[in-house]
């Protein structure tokens, strides 16, 4: 009998044959809040996709002795207990490419902004290993974000992982959003996750893409606050791999994640659900395995390996300053530094609120032109030192001339510093004002004076397209001539 089953009878093509396919078949045991419990499928394993009889897909979280659990992928109403549950054997993947630029869409891939679905041609997994050492390069290249205090002191390279933390309103959004703008023109893809936030918030997002022309380079993915738990949690990923598949084809990639407490908060509420045991905070013990297998994944690869990059701004919220709670330090020190937004700078009208003493950038120094760099080195210390010196002449102090110098100076930088959302500066800009402000040729300026002739030299500076490899002599000589034009 066996044996007959086996034979290939004739009139088949060669590669046809007959065989037995075993199949499990599971059954729903509860289902709610974007979970579901299944029992009746022994051998299924962790991340491995199920589906359900009516239609329904959900991912596997939990292996218990007799029951797993999942996190639905689709909110079908019709999905109830009893329901026949059966195995794909694959894990979940996204659909990936440069048909997804302009799009929004959600973390399977699905359209967001009412158009068809993309046509994509490859796919990726969402979970994939980090690129192992050998694959990698080193941050060399600078990754312009456009902001003035980013540039010059807390500088980012391609291929870095730079924090963005600080409190709810604090300009952290706007931040990351200008640097995606910024990449205009710039050759470099960018990425938008969008997680767990409101959709007037998403929808503001979108039109600041699209209004400055930045979606035709961006992609942006999309779980809102109310979409299910399961989105949330696997937005990141999807974002990561579509970047992936650009950096291994040798492209630069910018992908900006919007924000990882959010994303923390809904793989703590699916671990709860799932009955993960919780640790500190009720997070489960895996939360930094979660994030650091992430941002592991932005690299810059060696040219053998595909030698395109991936840039990550993760952004982290925080609760009246504490950047010592639990996410944020977890963060912190899966980073490659940090841009920290301060509710006191944030108050007293200082905008960007960037905190120039608590960030710090550990790799992008490296990517940084020289010109630049040399003359912000000195800058940093020069401006922290006035802002001790500031707090100290606050109480009434008489101080010598030499420091009263001092604090004059570090006004006139702090008016400098200042800058309006959506007005990025180039190389050339940053150190024209660089220069500009270390030689003493803003001195004769009262502060916001200074501040606001710096648009016209930035112009004048432009027409005459000097280089940043351009001697520093050349450069203060244009730099002076195009001042005394403002005038
Ligand atoms: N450099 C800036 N100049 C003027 N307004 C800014 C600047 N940066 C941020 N803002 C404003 O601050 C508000 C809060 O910014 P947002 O990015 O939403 O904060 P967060 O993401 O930290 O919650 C927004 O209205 C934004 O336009
Ligand atoms: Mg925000």
């Amino acid at each position: 009998m066996l044996e007959s089953l086996t034979r290939e009878p004739p009139g088949r093509p060669p590669d046809y044959r007959f065989g037995l396919r075993l199949a499990e078949r599971g059954s729903v045991v509860g289902v709610g809040d974007g979970i579901a419990w299944v029992s009746g499928l022994p051998s299924a394993q962790l991340d491995e996709l199920i589906y359900f009889d009516d239609g329904s897909t959900a991912l596997v979280f939990q292996l218990a002795e007799h029951l797993l659990g999942a996190i639905l992928l689709s909110q079908q109403h019709g999905l109830t207990a009893g329901m026949a549950v059966q195995r794909t054997g694959h894990r979940l993947k996204v659909g990936v490419g440069d048909t997804l630029l302009g799009r929004v869409i959600d973390p399977l891939g699905n359209p967001l902004d009412g158009l068809a679905p993309a046509e994509t041609t490859e796919s990726r997994f969402l979970e994939a290993a980090a690129p192992p050492i050998v694959e990698r390069d080193f941050v060399t290249q600078p990754l312009y974000t456009g902001s003035k205090i980013v540039d010059t002191l807390i500088p980012i390279g391609k291929g870095q992982r730079q924090l963005v933390v600080g409190d709810d309103g604090m300009g952290k959004s706007a931040f990351v959003l200008d640097t995606v703008i910024n990449q205009k023109g710039r050759n470099v893809l960018c990425v938008v996750v969008v997680i767990g936030q409101p959709r007037s918030a998403v929808a503001a997002t979108i039109e600041a893409l699209n209004s400055a022309d930045a979606l035709q380079y961006t992609v942006v993915v999309v779980a809102e606050a109310d979409a299910l738990p399961g989105f949330r949690y696997l937005a990141p990923f999807a974002g990561c791999a579509i970047a992936e598949h650009w950096m291994r084809a040798g492209r630069d990639t910018l992908v900006v994640y919007d924000d990882l407490t959010r994303h923390a908060q809904s793989y703590r509420e699916l671990s709860l659900l799932l009955r993960r045991p919780p640790g500190r905070e009720a997070y489960p013990g895996d939360i930094f395995y979660l994030h650091s297998r992430l941002l592991e994944r932005s690299a810059v690869l060696a040219p053998g390996f595909g030698g395109g990059s991936m840039t990550a701004l993760p952004v982290v919220e925080t609760r009246q300053g504490e950047i010592a709670a639990y996410i944020p330090t977890n963060l912190i020190s899966i980073t490659d530094g940090q841009i920290y937004f301060d509710g006191k700078l944030f108050a007293a009208g200082m905008l960007p609120a960037i905190d120039i003493g608590r960030s710090v950038s550990r790799i992008g120094g490296k990517a940084q032109h020289p010109a630049i760099k040399s003359a912000a080195a000195r800058i940093r210390l020069d401006y922290l030192q006035f802002l001790e010196m500031e707090l100290f002449a606050r109480f009434g102090t008489r101080v010598e001339a030499g420091i009263e110098e001092k604090l004059r100076r570090g006004r006139l930088l702090r008016a400098l510093l200042k800058q309006d959302r959506l007005a990025p500066l180039s190389g050339q800009a940053h150190l024209a004002w660089l220069l500009a402000y270390e030689q003493g040729l803003l001195e004769r300026f009262a502060p916001d004076e200074a501040a606001a002739r710096l648009p016209r030299l930035f112009a004048r500076i432009a027409e005459r397209g000097l280089t940043l490899d351009a001697p520093q002599e050349t450069w203060l000589a244009a730099l002076r001539e195009s001042l005394a034009e403002t005038t």
